[in-house]
C-alpha cells in the first residue's frame, strides 16, 4: 500500500526549478535512499513528503492518518533544554512506552549508542554534530510508520554508524533518507530514487545495482543517440547528392513522403519509422537546399558542409 503518492510535483524557489512535473511515492515498509547533487532539492522533497511545504503544483496523498517522523538537515530546539529533556519533549506523543521512566531509559540508551553519554548537557553547549545525534535519537525513538531522515549519517562514527545501520535494517516501517555514505546506502536501502534536473528517477535496486542500472540507461541513450547521428548523416549524404533522375512520383511530395522501394526510398522509410521528427528535418533541408541554390548561400551542419 502507498503511504505517500505524490504526482505531477512543480516547485521553485525563485527562478530556479527544482521539481519539474515529477513524481514519487513510497510504500509500506519500504527503505528508499534519495541521491542527487548537492543543491538539486533533496531536502525540499523530504519537507514535501512530511508536510512542512507544499508543491507549487501537483498532487501530495498521504496514507489516512500516517504516522510520519522526521530528522532535518539541521534540527533546532528549544533553547535551555538538555539533551535528555529535548528527547522527551520530541517524543510526548508516544504512546507504545507505558510508561515516562520507560521512554526515559530508552532515550538515554539512544543518547549513549550515539555518542552523547552526558545527557543534562544544554543543547546550546553541543556542536552541530552533537546536536544532530540528540535529534535523531528523539526520532528513532518513535513507532513512526514512516521516517524521514535528512542526512542521519553526518556526524557519526563508524561504530555509531553501524549500530544505525542495524537499526534502521530492522525497524519495520518505511524509511525516506539522504545520506551521502554510499555503502550505509546499499547496505540499508532496497529502492534508490535520483533527483536530476527536475526529475526523479526510480531504480528497484541498492546502491551498487542503481550503478548499474544506472550505467545501462546511459548506455541505451548513447546508443539512441548514436543511431541517430548516423541516420541525420546518411541522410545528409543522400540530400547532397540530390534527387535521382526519374518519373516525379520519386520525387518527395508537398506532404514529405515518397514512393518506397527505391534505395532512396527505403532510406526515408526506415528513417521516418524510427522517428517522425527526421521527416519534418528533411523537408527543411530541401527548402534549404533550394534556398542555397537560389542564393549562393553556403550551409552546415556542424562541421558537416551541407549545401553550397
Ligand atoms: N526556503 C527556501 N527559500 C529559498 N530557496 C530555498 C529554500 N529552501 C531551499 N532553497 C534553495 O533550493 C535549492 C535546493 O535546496 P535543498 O536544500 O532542497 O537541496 P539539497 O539537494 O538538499 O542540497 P544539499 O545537498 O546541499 O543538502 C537550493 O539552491 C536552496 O538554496
Ligand atoms: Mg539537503
Amino acid at each position: 500500500m502507498n503511504l505517500v503518492t505524490i504526482e505531477h510535483l512543480t516547485k521553485s524557489y525563485t527562478e530556479r526549478l527544482l521539481f519539474d512535473d515529477t513524481a514519487f511515492s513510497i510504500n509500506e515498509g519500504e527503505k528508499v535512499g534519495l541521491i542527487g547533487i548537492n543543491g538539486t532539492g533533496k531536502s525540499t522533497l523530504l519537507k514535501i513528503v512530511a508536510g512542512l511545504e507544499e508543491p507549487d503544483s501537483g498532487t501530495v496523498v498521504r496514507g489516512r492518518n500516517l504516522y510520519i517522523r522526521y530528522l532535518p538537515q539541521i534540527p533546532e530546539f528549544v533553547p535551555g533544554d538538555t539533551a535528555l529533556e529535548s528527547i522527551m519533549r520530541d517524543n510526548a506523543n508516544e504512546t507504545h512506552y507505558s510508561s515516562a521512566e520507560e521512554m526515559q531509559a530508552t532515550a538515554k540508551s539512544m543518547l549513549n549508542e550515539l555518542g552523547i553519554p552526558d545527557h543534562e548537557a544544554k543543547m546550546e553547549t553541543l556542536s552541530g554534530g552533537q546536536r544532530k545525534r540528540v535529534a535523531l535519537a528523539g526520532v528513532l525513538m518513535s513507532r513512526a510508520e514512516l521516517l524521514v531522515l535528512d542526512e542521519p549519517t553526518n556526524h557519526l562514527d563508524s561504530s555509531m554508524a553501524g549500530w544505525l545501520e542495524e537499526y534502521l535494517k530492522a525497524f519495520r516501517g518505511a524509511l525516506l533518507m539522504i545520506t551521502h555514505d554510499r555503502y550505509f546506502l546499499d547496505s540499508v536501502t532496497g529502492r534508490i530514487v535520483e533527483l536530476d534536473k527536475g526529475k526523479l528517477y526510480s531504480y528497484q535496486a541498492g546502491y551498487r545495482g542503481y550503478l548499474e542500472l544506472k550505467a545501462q540507461r546511459l548506455e541505451m541513450m548513447e546508443a539512441t543517440e548514436r543511431k541517430r547521428q548516423s541516420i541525420l548523416r546518411n541522410e545528409i549524404a543522400w540530400m547532397q547528392r540530390g534527387p535521382e533522375p526519374g518519373p516525379p512520383s520519386r520525387r518527395p511530395t508537398s506532404r514529405g513522403t515518397r514512393s518506397s522501394g527505391t534505395r532512396r526510398g527505403r532510406s526515408m522509410t526506415e528513417m521516418w519509422s524510427w522517428n517522425p521528427l527526421p521527416a519534418a528535418w528533411a523537408a527543411q533541408l530541401w527548402s534549404l537546399r533550394a534556398c542555397a541554390r537560389l542564393t549562393g548561400t553556403r550551409f552546415s551542419w556542424r562541421t558537416l558542409p551541407i549545401f553550397s
